[in-house]
């Protein structure tokens, strides 16, 4: 069995994860429909990003601008596509926003999705899947040992994750009370282009390029299992056309660092890529020891056996290769890095590393 959608509609598709995913889909898989890329453009949403996908695929890459708090125009634009798929990216995703102003959260990855599940359900003789895309925060933090399988209870510790958490319950409710087609991923630790540069990744590359403060939280020994994000989307696409009906796949990457590797890596990588400091100086000078992020989650760690044996998938990227590429691309892309840092993102980080 392989579904197959006319209309798949795409929430969140200017962020991060969202705008890999559509890249993929359209460029990589035979997949013939149309996308409509409904988005919000919140302060992480920039519509220039697939602005070339736009000019080659023309009326197959529509993009909606309206907001998942707002069921009308949801309502709005699944009828007027006849909408038959849903992946759903749109979501409130950085922890530390999280910690200090939570509300925004609460109403898109809670209220949000709820709308869109309600949107599905009114028009679900059409619709041939929901997928639901979440994160392993919901699982909450391990020691160092043990794995997040599909049947590890939910534990989420921070308003992020207790967001997600509520959103996936809410899609499953959907599916065990009114037959709704959905499908689940939990992921691990995206990186790779286009990542909006609050994250690790991106914001250690570009400090560490412009000779700024590494800032690592605690002692840097917290571990995360990174995987690349054409990965991701290529685990997003094998299960939305071949996973079980109400089905939830963990998704990784067999790849767990702590946070003071992946910076030492990304500053060697740096070092090699970039012209060197002006004071000669390796960018792991730039490391920076900082307070801790409150209730910090030590260990994220992913068994995706499930995922691999039932579908297939396989990661392509190591964290040595796809490191290698994001530094190239970042330093190759700094149009892109200078258009996203302006405006509300700006004010958020100063206001933020000041009170550090
Ligand atoms: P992101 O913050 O880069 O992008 C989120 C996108 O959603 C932006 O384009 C934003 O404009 C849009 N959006 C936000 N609120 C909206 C609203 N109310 N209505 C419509 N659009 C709205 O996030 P990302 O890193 O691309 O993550 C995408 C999804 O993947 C999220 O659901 C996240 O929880 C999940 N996830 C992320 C990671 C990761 O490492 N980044 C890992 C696992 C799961
Ligand atoms: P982040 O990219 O925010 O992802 P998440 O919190 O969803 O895992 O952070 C990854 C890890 O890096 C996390 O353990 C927090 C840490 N971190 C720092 O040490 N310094 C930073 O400036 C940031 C943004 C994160």
């Amino acid at each position: 069995m392989s579904r197959t959608f006319n209309n798949l509609l795409v929430t969140g598709g200017c962020g991060f994860i969202g705008v890999n995913f559509i890249r993929y889909l359209l460029r990589e898989t035979p997949f013939a429909g149309r996308v409509i890329n409904l988005d919000a453009l919140t302060y992480a949403g920039y519509a220039g990003s697939l602005e070339d996908v736009s000019r080659e695929f023309g009326n197959r890459y529509i993009f909606e601008h309206a907001d998942i708090r707002n069921p009308a125009r949801i309502a709005e634009i699944m009828d007027k596509y006849e909408v038959d798929g849903i992946c759903h990216f749109a979501a409130e995703s950085h922890v530390d926003r999280s910690i200090v102003a939570p509300d925004d959260f609460i109403q898109t990855n809670i209220i949000g999705s709820y709308n869109l599940l309600q949107a599905a359900r009114e028009r679900q003789e059409r619709l041939v899947l929901f997928h639901h895309v979440s994160t392993d925060e919901v699982f909450g933090s391990l020691g160092e040992t043990g794995y997040f399988v599909e049947t590890t209870p939910y534990d989420p510790r921070s308003p992020y994750s207790a967001s997600k958490a509520a959103s996936d319950h809410l899609v499953r409710a959907f599916h065990e009370t009114y037959g709704l087609p959905v499908t689940i991923t939990n992921c691990s630790n995206n990186y790779g282009p286009y990542q909006f540069p609050e994250k690790l990744v991106p914001l250690m590359i570009l400090n560490a390029l412009e000779g700024k403060p590494l800032p690592v939280y605690g002692d840097g020994r917290n571990v995360r299992d990174w995987l690349h994000v054409r990965d991701h989307a290529s685990a997003v696409w094998a299960v939305m056309e071949r996973g079980r009906a109400g089905g939830t796949y963990c998704v990784g990457g067999r790849n767990e660092l702590r946070n003071l590797e992946v910076v030492e890596q990304l500053c060697r990588l740096v070092d090699e890529q970039a012209a060197p400091l002006p004071s000669g100086a390796p960018r792991e000078s730039l490391i920076t020891f900082v307070k801790d992020r409150p209730g910090h989650d030590h260990r994220y760690a992913i068994d995706c056996a499930l995922l691999e044996a039932e579908l297939g998938w396989s990661q392509s990227e190591t964290a040595v290769s796809g490191f290698a590429k994001t530094v190239a691309w970042y330093l190759e892309n700094m149009e892109w890095v200078n258009a996203v840092r302006s405006g509300a993102y700006r004010n958020w980080i100063e206001h933020n590393y000041a009170q550090r």
